[in-house]
């Protein structure tokens, strides 16, 4: 499958829902949590993958402000599988020289966490390879709505023009700040929803769906989308011969 690739077209940025580890368990008749407990293993095949194929930027789902809503266990689960996953895979960080970053609300995280977290950050905050991030606690919404408070803020403070205030400004203050927006967003286990993530960010990305279970995504399956994704023609709304050959001057659209 490796072979079918045109490493020339890779995606920059691939973020990718991880979904299913629930029913990956519940159907095998194990409790929930042994379903993120075998998750971990298809974020470190994803990883590797990225990592050997040199994409830029891969962002992973990792646990979204609306998963509090799950039971106290398994959330205690997640948060030490977690600390666990990066305790382990430091060494692997460094080896493929990944710098990893974690993006949501992290000051709400149990103080050992943000330790844990901010440990793998500082030794890796020199690596140039992929950037893997990983969202946590993470709201779309609650990301924009922080854009929005910093505006008004520096707007009354009287440092912001409100005429600066345009796409780049706001791309700029996102946490994905000076990244390129996802080409492809992948979510795994059937569903077909954004949940709250990259709202912003996904306004162009290529959508891919795949009934497999978190669990079970593999290299090969990373593979399959990418090659899906290299199937994709993107128009960005223009037409596929014109695209980007016309750019109408600003308060003059539909002029003849
Ligand atoms: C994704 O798997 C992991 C997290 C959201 C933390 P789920 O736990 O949502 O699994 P399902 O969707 O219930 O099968
Ligand atoms: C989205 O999955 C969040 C993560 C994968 C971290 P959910 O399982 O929480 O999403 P819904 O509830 O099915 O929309
Ligand atoms: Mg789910």
């Amino acid at each position: 499958m490796l072979d079918r690739l045109d490493l020339g077209r890779l995606p920059r940025h691939v973020a990718i829902i991880m979904d299913g580890n629930g029913r990956w368990a519940t159907a095998r008749k194990l409790p929930r949590v042994e379903g993120h407990r075998a998750g971990i293993r298809a974020v470190r095949q994803t990883v590797e993958t990225a990592a050997r194929l040199g994409l830029p930027v891969v962002t992973l789902y990792a646990f979204s402000t609306e998963n509090w809503k799950r039971p106290r266990h398994e959330v205690l689960t997640l948060m030490g599988l977690l600390k666990e996953y990066i305790n382990r895979e430091l060494d692997t960080f460094l080896r493929h020289d990944l710098r990893f970053l974690p993006i949501g609300r992290i000051d709400q995280l149990d103080p050992s966490v943000q330790r844990e977290l901010q440990r793998a950050v500082d030794a890796t905050a020199a690596c140039r390879g992929p950037l893997v991030q990983i969202a946590l606690n993470y709201s779309g919404r609650q990301e924009l709505t922080e854009v929005l408070r910093t505006a008004a803020r520096q707007v009354v403070a009287g440092e912001l023009d409100p005429a600066v205030l345009d796409e780049t400004w706001i791309e700029a203050h996102l946490a994905t700040g000076g990244q390129p927006d996802p080409d492809l967003l992948i979510r795994t286990s059937g569903e077909q929803r954004i949940s709250n993530f990259l709202l912003w960010q996904v306004a162009y990305s290529e959508i891919y769906f795949t009934p497999v279970l978190w669990p079970d995504f593999d290299q090969e399956e990373f593979l399959k989308a990418l090659l899906a994704f290299q199937q994709r023609e993107r128009r960005f709304g223009g037409l596929p011969e014109t695209a980007g050959v016309f750019t109408p001057p600003e308060g003059q659209l539909g002029t003849a």
